[in-house]
């Protein structure tokens, strides 16, 4: 049974922005956004955009309406937490009233950790993990220029802590952006691997937002950050998926194909609407350990992961993935074959990307695989929104999969004989 089909046994949350802006040109209105928020503004550009004429056009903006503004473009990759304290520090002297970030995922999550340290002081690390922040954050608009994160929407920064063996989340409503800009013409100049690693992760969002754990909410009590599938963001995931599925090849093969480029930005957005509230599961767990020991892009490892991951929902989750299979057009005679070609056709999406199959082409050694499974249950927020049972077993299973590439081995007998008889 999906959320949308029983509606006396379905609830929805969202939790956005005041605004969404989305639209070719769209960017004009981020002064005026802004505007509405504060007089002195700290504008967290992304380095690509400094030399651009779109941030001239944005400072000139901000002039026109009397906005005062500081920039600061030292956006450290990774976001140490050292570095994003400083970023704090030199923001002080600036006391701005509102923070734009204006960049990749990692500009908007710096705009978001420095609009939390100015309003509650540092150090951040009193703010890790879930609905730690105490009040409000100074005003926030952020406009994205990559598609993929959905940060410009949701409740969550993620940073590093050479403390912590892992990269550690920051989530709480209070991080929401006030406004978010996406204004899909900011993405045209994302390089080939960019796009595919911050596309795959959208398609990860959604996908896993889609399939989270449905758990009906404790109304009269704090909920959570992250409350799992419901009507609300399910209906944006499922447009998300139905969107990258027929765009993101394009978008990676040839970055000024406008329309394939638009309909990124715009599933982005979704997905990241649809996960700010609903979370995601197993492939951003187990990526967590898999970004700290090789080094690689967060969607290049939620990208590989999420097959395998799906391969081992499926026996629970056949209608749900059926669904996914016919947002991504690929939909077949029974729930079960449905659910077998969702998976072969994302697994196609993430190679034809040029997405690695495997833990072991990602640079992962064998000997590392039980520590990687100890390490992605330890992130509790994640498993726990999993409809699998979040056992060392269950991850074991996935993780050893996902090691050799073999995902048939995590596929039930029923589904593989219905495959080969469609195939033959
Ligand atoms: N807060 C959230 O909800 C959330 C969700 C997923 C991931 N993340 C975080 O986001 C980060 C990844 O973000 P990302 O994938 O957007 O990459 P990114 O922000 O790290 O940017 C990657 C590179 O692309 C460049 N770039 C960005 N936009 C460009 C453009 N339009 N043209 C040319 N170059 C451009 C950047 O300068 C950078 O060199 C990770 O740190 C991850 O942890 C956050
Ligand atoms: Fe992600």
């Amino acid at each position: 049974m999906t959320d949308i089909a029983d509606l006396t046994r379905s609830f929805g949350l969202l939790r956005l922005p005041d605004s969404i802006a989305f639209g070719d040109g769209s960017r004009a209105g981020i002064p005026a956004a802004v505007a509405r928020l504060g007089r002195r503004a700290l504008v967290i550009c992304d380095p690509f955009l400094a030399s651009t004429g779109y941030f001239s056009e944005l400072l000139e903006g901000l002039d026109a309406l009397g906005v005062a503004a500081t920039v600061d473009s030292h956006v450290v990759p990774e976001l140490p937490v050292a570095e994003v304290e400083a970023a704090i520090g030199r923001a002080r002297a600036a006391a701005p009233d509102v923070v734009v970030g204006f960049g990749g995922g990692s500009a908007l999550d710096l705009a978001k950790l420095v609009a939390l340290g100015l309003a509650h002081g540092t150090p951040l690390n009193r703010f890790y993990g879930e609905n730690l922040v105490p009040g409000p954050v100074l005003p926030l608009v952020a406009v994205p220029t990559t598609s993929g994160t959905g940060s410009e929407v949701t409740p969550v920064a993620v940073l590093a802590d050479p403390e912590r063996e892992l990269k550690v989340g920051i989530s709480s409503p209070y991080l929401i952006p006030r406004a978010a800009v996406v204004d899909p013409r900011l993405t045209l100049g994302a390089p080939p691997s960019v796009t595919a690693s911050s596309g795959a992760d959208a398609l990860v969002h959604a996908i896993e937002a889609y399939t989270a754990q449905r758990r009906q909410p404790e109304w009269a009590s704090q909920l959570p950050v992250f409350v799992g599938s419901n009507l609300l963001s399910s209906s944006l995931a499922l447009e998300a998926i139905r969107l990258i599925g027929r765009s993101l090849r394009r978008a990676v093969r040839d970055g000024s194909d406008f329309q394939a480029r638009a309909e990124m930005s715009y599933a982005s957005l979704l997905a990241g609407m649809a996960f700010g509230t609903a979370g995601t599961h197993l492939s951003h767990a187990i990526q967590y350990p898999v970004g700290a020991l090789t080094h690689t892009p967060h969607g290049l490892g939620t990208g590989m992961m999420l097959p395998y991951v799906l391969r081992a929902i499926l026996p629970t989750d056949t209608e749900r993935l059926a669904e996914i299979a016919g947002a991504l057009g690929v939909a077949r005679a029974s729930a079960e074959e449905s659910a077998d070609a969702a998976i072969s056709e994302i697994t196609e999406i993430m190679s034809d990307i040029g997405l690695p199959r495997d833990l072991a082409s990602m640079g992962v050694d064998e000997a590392d695989l039980d520590r990687v499974v100890e390490l992605s249950l330890t992130v509790r927020r994640l498993v726990a929104n999993s409809t699998l049972e979040p056992t060392a077993e269950n991850l074991q299973r996935i993780v050893h999969a996902a090691y050799t590439g073999m995902h048939r081995e995590l596929t039930p007998s029923a589904a593989i004989a219905n495959e080969s008889e469609t195939r033959a």
